[in-house]
């Protein structure tokens, strides 16, 4: 199992495949990283999976700070990636600057969305010294633009864009990419292309690795679940059946 960003590129060359999931608390944090999870991300899809919002575009530095610092109050070993949320990079200041609010709570390095639109903010953060995370493919946070959450890759011009952010974060010197939502063939294509590991979502089983919302894996949000998530649990299905007998017990005891 990993435990310094250090040690992705002997995982790039000689595998195992990376296993990594969100968190966004302190017991989900503790037990993936006692689990031997490689990398573990606090996802601005907590915005969603936790707290009931629409989408990513409503969550703030504020809660991603908060959620941070419980995250890494849970772990000893992994690797742990957060999110710089909507409009907290809109120039290089912001986001440098909002990515070392995020390493001052425990994080090992900082993801955001984009590729070439955004360089000049990932320069300035690896110019920093802060570990960068790449997003490329489908982009959460520009859902509204984007009107829906498409799968990227499906056309020549998508795929030169695609081709392009990969090798523009590559060079400024990511350390990974989440490519997700995109079409197995050209995940593949950018997967020997870079230098950084890939980690897929939605993307096909050739990248580097793969990353999941635990919440989709567990089974804890019933109400969405994306079609390539396999939810390998039914926490949801627990929680009500607990909940309901200890009703039971309170209403009627014996
Ligand atoms: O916010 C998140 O959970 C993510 C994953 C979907 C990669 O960015």
């Amino acid at each position: 199992m990993l435990t310094s960003l250090n040690e992705l590129p002997q995982y790039k060359k000689n595998g195992p495949k990376l296993a990594v999931l969100t968190a966004y608390d302190y017991p989900t944090g503790r037990m993936l990283d006692e689990a031997g999870v490689d990398l573990l991300l606090v996802g601005d899809s907590l915005g969603m999976v936790v707290l009931g919002l629409p989408d990513t575009t409503g969550v703030t530095m504020e809660m991603m700070l908060h959620h941070t610092s419980a995250v890494c109050r849970g772990v000893k070993r992994a690797p742990v990636i957060a999110d710089l949320p909507y409009a907290s990079y809109t120039t290089p200041e912001m986001a440098v600057a909002n990515a070392k609010r995020l390493m001052d709570c425990g994080a090992a390095c900082v993801k955001l969305e984009g590729g070439v639109s955004v360089l000049p903010q990932v320069r300035a953060i690896i110019a920093a010294g802060i570990p960068f995370v790449g997003h490329i493919g489908m982009l959460p946070q520009s859902v509204k633009e984007e009107g829906g959450y498409k799968k990227k890759g499906k056309t020549a011009e998508s795929i030169d864009h695609l081709i392009a952010d990969a090798k523009a974060l590559d060079e400024a010197g990511a350390v990974a990419m989440v490519l997700e939502s995109i079409v197995p063939d050209v995940a593949t294509q950018i997967t020997s292309l870079v230098k950084a590991c890939t980690i897929g979502i939605g993307a096909g089983t050739a990248t580097d690795g793969q990353v999941l919302v635990t919440p989709d894996l567990l089974g804890s949000f019933p109400w969405f679940r994306p079609p390539f998530a396999k939810a390998r649990a039914d926490v949801a299905g627990e929680t009500m059946r607990a909940v309901r007998e200890y009703m039971a017990d309170v209403k009627t005891p014996a």
